[in-house]
Order: C-alpha cells, then structure tokens, then sequence
C-alpha cells in the first residue's frame, strides 16, 4: 500500500521529542521543512548522519527551513545520544528536536518504516527517510535511503534550492545542477510569456526534433 509520498500533506502530528511536546504544524509554521528519520540511536552511521545535519544548520536556517527528526527510542535515550553526535562531529550542537516514536505510530504515517530492517526485539525500525515539505505542509520531495547508506547533505541542500527556486520562478532545474548554474525555463511558459518573465534573455538548444522546448536562463 503506498504511503506519504510527494503532492500529499503532512500530517500535523503531535509527539514528545527532545525539545518536550510537539505539534509538527506548531513547530514548522509557515517554514519549510525537514523531517527525517533514522534506524535508531547509538548506531554509527546514524551517529555521522545527525551531526552532518546539525552542522548544516545555518545552511538551512538561510533557507527558512525547520529539521524535524524523528526515530523510534525513546527522548531520555536521544539525550544521551546527542552528547555523542556533538562529541563525533565538534563544533555541531543538535538544536532541532528529534521526536520519540515507541510505539511506531509516527514512522507508519509518515511512511518511514524499513521494509528490511527490524530492532533486537523484531519490531520494525525507521529507514533514513527524508521528507522536504513546503509552507503549504505539502510533501515536494522524499528520500528514502536504507539503513547501510548514509544521506548526503550537500544534496539534500541542493535539491532544496532546486525546489525553492521552482516555487518562485517558473523554471526547472536539469541533471546535475548546481545553484549558479542555468536553470531551464518550465514547458508550460510558452516563448512569448518566457521573454517577459525572463528579461535577461533565454538561450534554446538546437535539437534534431527543432522543438525549442529545452530553454536556458540565469537566474
Ligand atoms: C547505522 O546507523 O550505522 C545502522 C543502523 C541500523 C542498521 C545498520 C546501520
């Protein structure tokens, strides 16, 4: 059955974390977000994964977007965890809350689970997913990663700038963009309406099909 998945909306959960009890919709506000969970605390990779994230902060903080994460130990356990993130990765303090979910109620909703991996005790664990979701609450991208690979930030932070600058302009960004790179301008604008939204200009590649559907411009 699928769950949570991108267009969808995020559900306003409410769960204890290390910052007390929270209201997902009360912490996000009209921010952005991320909210990513891993298998569990104590473990290597997850250990590297937090505090990447946590030395990211100001990266996202520039963006306007709130870290939610999220595994299934219980938040006495996240604080003696945390010491060990900042302790691995100095200089990083771990200011987002991570939420509690003991009972595996919030990783189902939220469609974390890891088909693969289960805890000493065979109940199911988070994956590395990763949900970014816009002001609107809606889902714009989902990663899921399994539990032997840890998640990149530099393209988590990329694929943010991505979505951020297709939410402000009608554009697209092509494979392997970088910010500073040309975006392409989206197929819904048509050439008229793109010399008007793109004053700067817009360079149309000569394809075989002479289709002048893939348009360069800098923004
Ligand atoms: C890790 O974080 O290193 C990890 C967690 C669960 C399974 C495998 C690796």
């Amino acid at each position: 059955m699928p769950g949570l998945t991108i267009g969808e909306t995020l559900p306003n959960l409410e769960a204890d974390s290390t910052h007390g009890r929270i209201k997902l919709y009360d912490y996000i506000g009209d921010s952005w977000a991320i909210v990513f969970s891993h298998p569990g605390d104590f473990t290597p990779v997850c250990t590297t994964e937090l505090g990447k994230i946590a030395a990211y902060a100001n990266e996202f903080a520039k963006r306007g977007v709130k870290l939610v994460g999220l595994s299934c130990d219980d938040v006495q356990s996240h604080k003696e965890w945390i010491k060990d993130i900042e302790a691995y990765t100095p200089g990083c303090k771990v200011t987002y809350p991570i939420l509690a979910d003991p009972n595996r109620e919030l990783i189902k909703q939220l469609n974390m689970v890891d088909p693969d991996e289960k805890d000493p005790s065979g109940k199911e664990v988070p994956s590395r997913a990763l949900h970014l979701v816009g002001p609107d609450k809606k889902i714009k991208l989902s990663f899921l990663y399994p539990a032997s690979t840890g998640r990149n930030m530099d393209e988590v932070v990329r694929v943010l700038d991505s979505l951020q600058k297709a939410a402000k302009y009608k554009v697209a960004t092509p494979a392997n963009w970088k910010p500073g790179d040309p975006v392409v301008i989206s197929p819904s604008v048509s050439n008229e309406q793109a010399k008007q939204m793109f004053p700067q200009g817009y360079k149309t590649a000569d394809l075989p099909s002479k289709k002048d559907y893939l348009r360069f411009t800098n923004i």
